[in-house]
């Protein structure tokens, strides 16, 4: 595909996936415009590691809060592509705490973004769901049978997340029924890497866990539940491939799963973070906090077939960028500080 002056909107730009996709796109010569109302983004994760921003952000960068119908329609006008990224995303503290704030801002935002564009004559328009709306039985037990599409039906998510997040797919399958656009819909098991929301509200178990190894022994090594809840990390750089792949190759063609055959356990995780850290660090493991769905996988045949994706980075090499990232991050607020 030529990207070179195509205008493409990515919602949620600032956040983790989006601000690596915006990078990816204005590299190839679109014309990328970011809105996001900043929640848990931020416009550091638009700059490049020389320090220069990947867009020009006193054009393109629009802080927009989302959940309002009129934003949506300033933020879609003269586009071209939507990549629609932006929701209410973060830890299992977070989401638990806050289901029916985060269920309703979800609607709100995805329903008012897909009207917009319609009503604004986008041509291609991309939205991603979660293996959080897969049925929470199917994922109740270690080593279920690895997740197909078909089967977020009938549906029964563990939390209002997981619901929002299909309430999208379903809006996007009924315009792509009704032929109002071009749809591509992918769904992402659980993204990590840089660019992640580090705080204690509102961050998701990599980044929690990056924080506390760095912060320790002022923080202390706590990891929420057992431990041997897994899930299947997908590292966001290979996100971002499938976002490119699925506008040339996988759009009207339904949801496409995004994620590794295989699941690693949180303790697993948590000891490999602390082996990157190099300290002497003891895991606490708090079985009073709850730790979401057991254990999830993904058959990434559809990705393959369809968008001729597949999963590369390892997890040990993927926790090693993200850590290093980390770093710097911790590095920087300790210099600004001081
Ligand atoms: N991170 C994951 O593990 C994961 C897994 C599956 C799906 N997803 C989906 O991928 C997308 C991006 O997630 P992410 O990991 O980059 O999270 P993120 O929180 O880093 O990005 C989401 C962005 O949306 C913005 N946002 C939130 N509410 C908004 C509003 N009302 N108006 C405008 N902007 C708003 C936030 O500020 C943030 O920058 C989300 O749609 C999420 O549901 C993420």
């Amino acid at each position: 595909m030529n990207w070179n002056g195509t205008r493409v909107l990515v919602t949620g730009g600032a956040g983790q996936i989006g601000s690596h996709l915006v990078a990816r796109l204005a590299s190839y010569g679109a014309i990328v415009t970011v809105a996001d109302n900043l929640w848990r983004g931020k416009k550091s994760n638009l700059f490049d590691d020389d320090g220069k921003p990947v867009i020009d952000l006193s054009r393109n960068f629009f802080e927009l809060d989302l959940t309002d119908p009129v934003n949506c329609q300033r933020a879609t006008e003269g586009q071209d592509v939507v990549y629609h990224l932006a929701d209410v995303v973060a830890g299992i503290n977070y989401v638990f705490g806050n289901q029916f704030s985060l269920f309703n801002a979800n609607l709100l935002i995805d329903s008012n973004m897909l009207k917009a564009s319609i009503a604004n004559g986008v041509r291609s328009y991309v939205y991603v769901g979660t293996a959080c709306s897969y049925p929470a039985e199917r994922q109740s037990k270690l080593n279920p049978p690895l997740f197909k599409e078909a089967d977020v039906y009938p549906a029964s998510p563990e939390s209002s997340y997981g619901w929002s997040k299909l309430m999208g797919e379903m809006s996007c399958e009924l315009a792509m029924k009704e032929k109002l656009l071009d749809i591509g819909v992918l769904r992402f098991h659980n993204v990590y890497g840089p660019h992640c929301e580090m705080s204690p509200e509102k961050s998701q178990v990599i980044p929690s866990l990056i924080r506390k190894a760095l912060r320790h022994p002022q923080e202390e090594f706590v990891v929420w539940g057992s431990g041997k809840q897994r899930r299947a990390f997908v590292f966001v750089q290979d996100v971002v491939d499938a976002l490119e792949a699925v506008l040339l190759k996988g759009m009207n063609q339904g949801a496409i799963q995004i994620g590794p055959d295989y699941s690693t356990s949180i303790k697993e995780i948590a000891e490999c973070v602390r082996s990157i850290s190099g300290k002497q660090i003891d895991i606490r493991y708090d079985t009073t906090k709850p730790e979401g769905d057991v254990d999830r996988a993904a058959d990434w045949s559809k990705a393959r077939d369809i968008l001729e994706w597949s999963p590369t980075t390892s997890i040990e090499s993927g926790l090693e960028r993200t850590y290093a990232w980390c770093e710097r991050q911790v590095f920087e607020q300790v210099g600004q500080a001081g």
